[in-house]
């Protein structure tokens, strides 16, 4: 039965554990593992504006073997044109997986419900699994574990990054505080989620509107953008709804003080964030990122082994 990555939980606990620990021996033996050899065609779709999903999704299927195929879907028949099914049906007889970054969720399940191959969502308006995936790579390398650890994200909750931090580090076992306006919080139907997942692994989510209350001793600090990709005609409301949400020195202080802090990327340096936080000592943005690559190659192999 293939298996799709479309969302946080359609791995289970033990899963997550797995295609990290592999994350981290494929970053110590990067072409070790050939899954796409031939080469295989992985088709890397984007609909929205991408560095780094674009970079490490055709890096890491190099470095599997394959050969990527970028598609910028504003130069194919995809959309208004043709339909997510019928691409779907062209696609599968060809490539060994699709990896899609979209607008609208149910586009990604559309395109897994007519796909025999693997589809991987590299974002979507809801979730962002395979950021989590580096991004709790990245928290076991530098904590050597990720059950047990406290999470503060500050900033808007109610976008694809908080969506998948409180179901991704529900699913490790950790302890998710949540700090955003009243408008901004998350969606309840995810945080049930999550609670009913943190219930099962010793993990736990609270939410709130006091960026001190969430940071207060925590282990790893983050955020993401107030303006996400087809919300920019929103920005000067969104930065008048965020003051007082940004992570400076003086909040940062109020993390533990070996607190790391993470942010997906790209970041706007003076609202979610302070020059100071992110360039400073605490910062492993930069692993962050490069674990992008190494994680989707662990993603990767271990669907392939699945199908
Ligand atoms: N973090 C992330 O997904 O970056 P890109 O938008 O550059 O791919
Ligand atoms: N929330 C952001 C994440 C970017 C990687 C967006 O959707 O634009």
């Amino acid at each position: 039965m293939v298996r799709h990555f479309l969302k946080d939980d359609d791995i289970t606990s033990a899963e997550q554990a797995e295609i990290i620990r592999l994350g981290i021996e494929l970053k110590n033996s990067p072409y070790s593992r050939r899954p796409f050899e031939g080469p295989k065609t992985v088709a890397l779709i984007f609909d929205k504006t991408s560095t780094r999903t674009r970079v490490s999704f055709a890096v890491g299927v190099a470095d599997l073997g394959g050969a990527p195929l970028i598609i910028d879907s504003q130069t194919s028949q995809m959309g208004g044109k043709e339909s997510v099914a019928d691409t779907a049906r062209v696609l599968e007889r060809q490539v060994a997986a699709i990896v899609w970054r979209t607008y609208a969720h149910s586009g990604l399940e559309e395109m897994a419900a007519n796909s025999r191959v693997p589809v991987i969502n590299s974002l979507s308006d809801d979730y962002h699994p395979c950021q989590l995936l580096a991004d709790l790579m990245t928290v076991q390398e530098h904590k050597g574990k990720t059950a047990g650890l406290t999470i503060a994200y500050i900033g808007d909750a109610a976008n694809n990054m908080a969506n998948s931090y409180l179901v991704a580090c529900a699913l490790a076992g950790m302890h998710v505080r949540v700090a955003a306006p009243a408008k901004y919080q998350p969606n309840a139907d995810v945080v049930t989620k999550a609670r009913a997942i943190a219930e099962q692994t010793g993990g736990s989510v609270s939410l709130s509107q006091s960026p001190a209350e969430a940071i207060a001793g925590a282990d790893v600090v983050t955020t993401d953008t107030w303006i996400s990709m087809g919300q920019e005609s929103e920005k000067a409301q969104r930065i008048a709804d965020f003051a007082g949400y940004t992570i400076d020195a003086n909040l940062m202080g109020q993390a533990a003080t070996d607190a790391i802090f993470l942010h997906c990327l790209p970041a706007y340096r003076g609202y979610e964030v302070s020059a100071e936080v992110i360039d400073g000592p605490q910062s492993v943005i930069w692993d962050e990122a490069e674990n992008r690559l190494h994680a989707q190659k662990a993603l990767m192999v271990w669907l392939a082994e699945q199908g």
